[in-house]
């Protein structure tokens, strides 16, 4: 059975006081519970060494927004798969929408990424997702497609199976906007078919696809309910703990 996670990707928000008083809320409100789901942080890397040093590994995982695609070297400003685990973080975010917009990344360096990733114990949560334009022009199965062949299917199936996915439509990031639940279903299975195809049935029914874009506890619930969505990758509601506890709560 694929697990169920609620992840949090707090960009780049909060201090490092703000942000260890937040995952401390966090942590707190975990162990007042028993989630029904994996929960998950993933934070600014700045914040991961003393963050790590103050939550309860087995209930709240750790995660950075992004690493580097070269393990070492001069590459200034830049923070490799090992430094990453070496906090004690065990996931990284990579290919978010504003990662590929923003500061060009390509699926090219972001194969470099996941291979990295992995060769450092760290989970990838990878993401892919379609802009506006390429909804309304009815292209969005074959752009995440398209993602997915291009970045990750160079995996065999044992390193693919490590990976978690998030379906993440650009439109709806922080734009207040959500996918219906009938179309993050819809398209959650597509991807499930595609990898389907070529990892075969039983991988496909093992990976866990969440889906992000203005998920919060009014929402979460409906799209948690559809049989393809695994779970969500949460923004601007990760950043209030009663917010984020409330995605968490959606799966009880
Ligand atoms: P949002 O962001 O929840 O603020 O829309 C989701 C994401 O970008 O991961």
């Amino acid at each position: 059975m694929r697990k169920k996670i609620v992840a949090g990707n707090w960009k780049m928000n909060t201090t490092l006081p703000e942000g260890l008083q937040l995952a401390k809320e966090v942590n707190e409100a975990l162990a007042a519970r028993t989630p029904k789901c994996g929960v998950i942080i993933c934070v600014p890397f700045t914040h991961l060494a003393p963050i790590a040093n103050e939550i309860n590994a087995e209930k709240l995982g750790l995660g950075a927004e992004n690493c580097a695609d070269h393990r070492s070297g001069a590459y200034t400003g830049e923070v490799s798969a090992p430094m990453v685990a070496s906090t004690g973080a065990q996931y990284v975010i990579l290919g978010h929408s504003e990662r590929r917009q923003y500061y060009g990344e390509t699926s090219e360096t972001l194969k470099e990424k996941v291979a990295l990733a992995l060769e450092n114990n760290l989970t990838p949560i990878f993401c892919i997702g379609e802009v506006l334009e390429e909804r309304e022009a009815g292209k969005h199965f074959e752009v995440v497609k398209a993602q997915i062949e291009e970045a990750l299917f160079n995996l065999s199936a044992e390193d693919f199976s490590k990976l978690i996915l998030a379906y993440e439509p650009v439109w709806a990031i922080g734009t207040g906007k959500t996918a219906t639940d009938d179309q993050a279903q819809e398209i959650h299975a597509y991807i499930r078919g595609v990898i389907a195809d070529k990892y075969g049935k039983e991988v496909a029914e093992n990976t866990s696809i969440l889906y992000g874009g203005s998920c919060k506890p009014s929402n979460a619930k409906a799209l948690f309910a559809k049989p393809d969505v695994d779970g969500g990758l949460i923004g601007g509601a990760s950043l209030k703990c009663a917010d984020f506890m409330g995605i968490v709560d959606a799966w009880n």
